[in-house]
């Protein structure tokens, strides 16, 4: 997730970018850049780290343009560097691009121009982009852009300036919003509402397919095929607070309705379900297959809601690709004889890639000749770049301390790579691995429809706001969605929460039970769904109150459990990343009604680099 901003009016484009790019440093703040039209020329400058480092940089050497985009970064593909910042130009320098997005098909995209002669300058995947345009270019851009993004698969948000038609900026959307504020005399484009509200509050939200130019007195949208189309301009009422969450109340639940997003965003580019086919470029060229196919065994270590997510892999580790795996908080492993040699793979998750118990973890785990590998969210950070393979999720920056997305997107990158390990040592036919693949395509559309109905988990939030305790069960691969949905009360609500695996409730946490005690109970359709209505039976019968997140086709849960949450159905091995969303909402909504502070809940903080 990156920010864009373009201006194209009287004024100094490079003060209103700049300040643009602030608003938008959230989304990504690795590396940053701004490119003008200074006398018919393209100025850029790039910096990498936080955006004051650009800022120095204009400060020191000043230049003024009418004209200009910029780009803050959250690298994807390559490591945050000069040569990786946006905006990306091609050879001759005529095109400037920045872009917001994943460009799934760049690598034959690049092989194509470098066989044609064309340069690259970095390893990501935007700049195919820029190459494109300037092959496309006969005189008219808007039309080397159709021609471009009729060549491109994936998501993006562009912003495309060229020193020949420098009174313009096209610009185009797919799959990542883009914005245009309208102004009088100039106009302007950006990744979000909070960037534009100093300007303008009429806005035009570009949609899927568009591509529009920008003059400095007009705005033009039009499809792909070049027809016009008319985009109603809207007035946005918002303050700024409301408008960097998105319109959403906190964080957490912008970061909730994000997932369908974040998890596409993290197996884009990665998976091919009607080939059959896994592309997990980070790691490709280094786990060699040999290796893949002789690992004995994988540790995985990490801390919190990372652990969880760890524990739902161990179960795609075993089943998928059978491997056996073992799970381990890393405070704990950090601290015991664990017996590791050079053939066990030690896996490492985390969000942050900043956890001190991870890290150490991590260091122990190399210390000892293991293989490591890191799936983490945060490019750059201490963990990425001390693990020997990475993955990086790709869900953008995480604001609200409880994590939700981040928990999805690791899910997800697990998912994907059990399954490919799964194919390579022909634990798993192609059949069952485009099955597997597809199951885990239709999850953000599912999620999506869940969302909707978002408001009858906030109708039983409000019955069992006031209650003390909490049991939440789950069996199987749910089991760590159990443990997660009571973590995610906890720590926003401050209501004792305890996640169980059903199956053990009657070998002590039973005796809890009676008719103050919700119990939240994952039921969805899978190899042990008759042995956890037992259990939903035994509570039952103990005058526990139960609250199902179930199957929408299950008829006859409705029976057996006092308020249930119907969720669209998944296969079982992918069902965490759906039957976790109305969990995070139960903990959401009940943290709201009882006036906790959702974002920042007393005692915790984002990244805990201390032991
Ligand atoms: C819970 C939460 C924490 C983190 C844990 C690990 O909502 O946010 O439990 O999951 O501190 O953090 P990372 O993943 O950054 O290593």
């Amino acid at each position: 997730m990156c920010g864009i901003f373009g201006y194209i009016g009287k004024k100094n484009a490079v003060d209103i970018i700049f300040k643009g790019l602030e608003k938008l440093e959230y989304r990504g703040y690795d590396s940053a850049g701004i490119a003008v039209v200074i006398d018919k020329e393209l100025c850029i400058r790039r910096s990498v780290g936080k955006l004051c480092n650009l800022g120095l940089s204009l400060k020191e050497n000043p230049i003024s343009a009418n004209i200009g985009i910029g780009h803050t970064r959250w690298a994807t593909h390559g490591s945050p560097s000069k040569e990786n910042a946006h905006p990306h130009t091609d050879t001759a320098k005529t095109v400037v691009i920045v872009h917001n997005g994943i460009i799934e098909n760049y690598v034959e995209l690049k092989a194509e121009l470098q066989k044609d002669g064309y340069e690259f300058k970095s390893e990501t995947d935007t700049e195919v982009i820029a190459h494109l345009i300037k092959k496309y270019c006969k005189g008219n851009l808007f039309c080397a852009v159709q021609k471009t993004l009729s060549r491109v698969k994936g998501s993006y948000a562009l912003g495309i300036v060229s020193k020949d038609e420098y009174d313009k900026i096209i610009c185009a959307r797919k799959d990542a919003s883009l914005i245009i504020g309208v102004g009088v005399g100039e106009n302007f484009m950006a990744s979000d509402i909070p960037a534009l509200l100093p300007y303008t509050r009429d806005m035009i939200f570009l949609e899927n397919g568009d591509i529009a130019e920008i003059t400095a007195e007009k705005v033009v949208v039009k499809n792909i095929k070049g027809d016009i189309i008319n985009r109603e301009i809207k007035n946005i009422r918002w303050d700024t607070v409301q408008a960097e969450k998105d319109g959403y109340k906190h964080f957490m639940l912008k970061e909730i309705f994000e997932q369908p997003r974040t998890i596409e965003d993290t197996f884009r580019g990665r998976i091919y379900p009607d080939e059959g086919r896994v592309y997990i470029e980070e790691v490709k060229l280094k786990l060699k297959e040999e290796y893949i196919k002789n690992i004995s065994n994988i540790y995985i270590v990490a801390c919190g809601t990372s652990y969880h997510s760890g524990l739902v892999s161990k179960f795609l580790f075993e089943s998928f690709a059978k491997i056996p795996t073992e799970v381990d908080i890393a405070s704990e492993f950090r601290y015991r004889d664990v017996i590791l040699d050079e053939k066990t793979l030690v896996v490492v998750i985390s969000q942050s890639g900043e956890t001190a118990d991870t890290l150490a973890a991590l260091r122990l785990a190399k210390s000892k000749g293991c293989q490591t590998l890191a799936v983490c969210n945060v490019v750059g950070s201490s963990i990425s770049r001390e693990a020997m393979y990475v993955i990086y999720t790709h869900c953008g920056p995480e604001i609200g301390v409880a994590s939700t997305k981040a928990f999805t997107g690791q899910v997800t990158a697990l998912y994907v790579l059990a399954l490919d390990w799964a194919y390579k040592r022909e634990a798993l036919t192609i059949k069952e691995l485009k099955k597997y693949l597809k199951e885990l395509w239709e999850i953000p559309l599912k999620i999506n429809e869940f969302l909707k109905n978002a408001e009858s988990v906030h109708d039983i939030a409000k019955v069992f706001a006031n209650k003390r305790d909490f049991l939440y069960l789950g069996r199987h691969i749910n089991y760590p969605v159990a443990l997660e949905g009571a973590l995610k009360i906890k720590e926003i609500s401050y209501i004792h929460a305890e996640g169980y695996a059903a199956g053990e409730m009657k070998h002590g946490p039973i005796a809890l039970i009676d008719k103050s005690m919700p119990i939240v109970a994952i039921v969805i359709k899978g190899r042990i769904y008759e042995k956890i209505i037992s259990n939903i039976e035994e509570a039952k019968a103990r005058g526990g109150t139960i609250i199902a997140v179930a199957d929408q086709s299950d008829k006859e849960i409705g029976n057996k459990s006092n308020y249930v949450i119907y969720v669209p159905e998944t296969d079982e091995f992918v069902s965490p990343l759906m039957t976790v969303i109305p969990l995070q909402l139960l903990a959401y909504y009940i943290s709201l009604i009882l006036g906790c502070d959702v974002d920042q809940p007393r005692n915790l903080a984002k990244s805990v680099t201390v032991e």
